[in-house]
């Protein structure tokens, strides 16, 4: 059987451990891509990534590049490059520098791997990923974003914690963008099939919600250097997963929603079926009137997160 092959461009903290969850996983063969003035960077970490095979018993060819010749032909294609926030910086801060990176990013994959599905990383998520099908030209439906599952595993561990249950009982949802308007759907939240809000009062969910809204801004504070990066490399590698091995996942991504939940052509965490399509079904949901009003909020920054990427890059 042909291995899938899953470029990650950005070799940096998320990147490389995607890599090793990935290769780990024996989803594929991995081109760890950074820019040439990381030097041999990349090479490094594949070289090294390489010599872990033996000892954890994976057969994955994993190798570092600072050009696009060695990704030609992938399956799927993980964008992580950018730069990660730093204390005391927004998500929005990021827009600017981030948006060209990730155009000239896009660029590349157009030309070299036109058949893969792009998973977009790179922050501030919710436009990253519309830049990324706006310079890709590829169908919406081919270019998705992760932040969902890393928001949604953050909640779920939370709940956990709190209620002293393994994180594998508490099944969750979250929707929305990825900031501070996401939006968490208590009704979509059980454990142990057990509604949560027979478990858990509704103030203190209100303040787990609080901490999960805030889970990246209490990373940062803690590391101070930089940004999570093993539970989102670990969201991206199970949404890899979904496409090379066609699992048909219902997970939370950011997709494009048109007519969908009425959002008009925007990139907006939902939940939606995964497969090797890329995103094949959005998961419409009727919302109680709380959630539509936390829906739309979060909508509306998203929309005023584009807008000021458009005006930030002339177009
Ligand atoms: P990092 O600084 O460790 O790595 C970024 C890498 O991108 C660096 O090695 C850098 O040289 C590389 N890079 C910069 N420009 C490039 C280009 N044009 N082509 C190829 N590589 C390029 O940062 P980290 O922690 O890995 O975060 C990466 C991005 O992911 C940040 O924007 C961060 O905010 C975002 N992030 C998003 C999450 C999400 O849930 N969507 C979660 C965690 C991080
Ligand atoms: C996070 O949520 C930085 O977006 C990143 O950890």
């Amino acid at each position: 059987m042909r291995r899938a092959k899953i470029t990650i461009v950005g070799a940096g903290n998320v990147g490389a451990t995607t890599a090793h969850w990935c290769a780990a996983a024996e989803l594929g063969d991995v081109v760890l891509v950074d820019i040439p003035q990381t030097e041999d960077m990349p090479k490094g970490k594949a070289l090294d990534l390489m010599q872990a095979s033996p000892i954890v018993g994976f057969d994955s060819n994993i190798i570092g590049a600072t050009d696009y010749e060695p990704t030609r032909g992938s399956d799927v294609v993980v964008i992580t490059a950018g730069i990660p926030r730093k204390p005391g910086m927004s998500r929005d801060d990021l827009l600017s520098t981030n948006a060209k990176i990730v155009s000239a990013v896009a660029e590349q994959v157009k030309e070299t791997s036109p058949d893969s599905v792009i998973i977009v990383v790179s922050n501030p998520l919710d436009a990253m990923v519309q830049q990324a099908q706006k310079v890709s030209g590829f169908p919406p439906s081919r270019v998705i974003g992760q932040a969902g599952v890393l928001d949604t595993a953050r909640y779920r561990a939370f709940l956990a914690m709190e209620l002293g249950v393994s994180v594998e009982d508490v099944s969750a949802l979250l929707l929305g963008g990825h900031g501070d308007t996401m939006v968490p759907m208590p009704s979509c939240t059980s454990v142990g099939g057990i509604p949560v809000t027979r478990l858990i009062s509704e103030e203190r969910l209100a303040e787990i919600v609080d901490r999960t809204r805030k889970g990246g801004a209490e990373i940062v504070g803690l590391l101070k250097t930089g940004s999570a990066y093993y539970a989102p490399a670990a969201a991206v590698a199970q949404m890899v997963e979904a496409i090379v091995r066609d699992k048909k996942r219902l997970i939370p991504c950011a997709a494009y929603c048109d007519k969908e939940y009425g959002v008009g052509g925007y990139y907006v965490g939902v939940p939606v079926i995964l497969g090797s399509n890329g995103v094949e079904k959005i998961i419409e949901l009727e919302l109680t009137e709380q959630e539509q009003a936390d829906f739309k909020k979060s909508v509306d920054a998203v929309h005023e997160l584009v807008s000021t990427m458009n005006e930030l890059m002339g177009q």
